[in-house]
């Protein structure tokens, strides 16, 4: 157990604050990746007192593995233009930060009003890019995590606590 339910819930909620507070009078887009962010999407967008909007963007950066291959490749695009509007990225992890780089250049070129990016788990130990990130969450060590959201090979998403991955299970 690395982070309890109870933890997350918190940050979560205090995350939302900040959004709040930083956002007033404007209807962000938040951006969504698939399938990672989902539940803090989820929790986040429910604790939003401002009005705002949900989207996904599905890429590909890992395989079943634990490594990043470095090879981002788009597997389901934003529903609506964005040009104008202030967005605010969604992730669930930043680990070498290749994924997270790739997609704030892809959107930056779409020339939003604004460009902000809200994570939960920062590897920051890991990191092989230099990446913008607005809103962390915890830092965490360099370890394969799992739950809220986060995979190993598909499974263990459903937990509601963070969880490092037993080397031995990899
Ligand atoms: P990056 O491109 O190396 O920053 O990897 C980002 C993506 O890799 C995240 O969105 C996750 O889907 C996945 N990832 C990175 N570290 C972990 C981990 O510890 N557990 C589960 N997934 C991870």
């Amino acid at each position: 157990m690395l982070l309890t339910e109870e933890m997350i819930q918190e940050k979560v909620a205090a995350l939302a604050q900040a959004i709040d507070r930083d956002y007033s009078g404007r209807v962000p887009v938040l951006v969504g990746v698939l399938t990672g962010a989902t539940i803090f999407m989820a929790d986040l967008i429910r604790k939003l007192q401002i009005p705002v909007e949900m989207e996904f963007m599905a890429v590909s950066s890992y395989g079943a593995g634990t490594e990043s291959t470095g090879v981002v490749r788009i597997l389901k695009d934003l529903n609506s233009e964005v040009t104008g509007r202030d967005l605010i990225i969604v992730e669930d992890i930043v680990d070498s930060g290749l994924t997270l780089a790739y997609l704030q250049s892809l959107l930056r070129a779409r020339d939003p009003a604004s460009l902000r990016t809200c994570v939960l788990l920062d590897k920051a130990e890991r990191r092989e890019t230099d990446v913008a990130l607005d809103y962390i969450g915890f830092t965490i060590p360099n370890a394969f995590v799992i739950g809220y959201g986060l995979d190993y090979g598909g499974l263990y998403r459903q937990l509601p606590f963070v969880g490092i991955l037993d080397p031995s299970a990899i």
